[in-house]
């Protein structure tokens, strides 16, 4: 089933991601085109978990931690989140990989997610410099043999992964449908033997340009930021409205 989850990383609070949840529950007629997964920050998951029960919508995180409880100050353990509601967790995410240093844990955060019940949304992509030096596919390759080393494609079951190059990530540039059709293929060869896996297209996907990227049929959803912050915006990529 399609996939569409909204990234709201540091933006807004738990008011304002509760209103925004309002605003989309007015406009989201069930059923729905396919799931759709809201990722408020951190602080305000539990009052959306609430609010999103028993809805079309469901709650995901934009990160999460590998162990499940102890002396680790500041991190997320996965069962708390299951606790809140949590149902996916973004996981290697390009901003978290830049500027937090993340690389090597991430295949224990997938791992970790998936035994709390959580469906990890693993985030790959590339560099621009690295697309312009051809090495687009290999840098993707890496990423996913790292991050999920060590684990079973039983185990990997109903994984998301979500392409996004960096470069197209708040930029209002995309890559090409072709680009993300050639990178979705070979992300599906590589992970052939998962079953129930989809391939999320991210980076600048608005309500004008969604439709390039999900009549792909190697594409099943979209990982989405800037325009999943305003109720109007979201609902529209959702029903692929072009204009409001
Ligand atoms: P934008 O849609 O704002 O480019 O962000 C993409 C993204 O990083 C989603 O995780």
């Amino acid at each position: 089933m399609e996939l569409i989850a909204g990234n709201w990383k540091m933006h807004h609070g738990g008011r304002d991601s509760l209103q925004l949840v309002e605003g989309l529950l007015e406009r989201l007629i069930a059923p729905l085109p396919g799931e759709v997964v809201v990722c408020p920050p951190a602080t305000a998951l539990f009052m959306v978990g609430d609010r999103v029960q028993d809805t079309p919508l469901q709650l995901g995180c934009q990160n999460l931690f590998y162990e499940n409880g102890g002396a680790f100050t500041g991190e997320i353990a996965p069962i708390f989140a299951r606790e809140a509601g949590v149902r996916y967790a973004i996981i290697g995410h390009s901003e978290r990989r830049a500027l937090f240093g993340e690389g090597p844990e991430i295949y224990r955060k997938v791992q970790a997610a998936i035994e709390a019940g959580i469906t990890p949304i693993l985030c790959v992509g590339e560099q621009l410099e690295e697309r312009e030096d051809g090495r687009a596919w290999p840098v993707v390759l890496e990423q996913l043999q790292e991050s999920l080393q060590g684990l079973p494609p039983e185990k990997l079951a109903g994984l998301a992964v979500a392409y996004e190059p960096v470069w197209a990530i708040g930029t209002g540039q995309t890559a090409s449908p072709e680009d993300a059709r050639y990178m979705a293929a070979r992300i599906r060869e590589e992970l052939k033997a998962v079953s129930g896996l989809r391939i999320l297209y991210g980076g600048s996907v608005k309500p004008d340009n969604v439709d390039g990227f999900m009549e792909l049929e190697e594409i099943d959803g979209a990982l989405v930021g800037g325009a999943s912050l305003k109720a109007e915006t979201f609902a529209r990529l959702i029903y692929r409205e072009k204009k409001g």
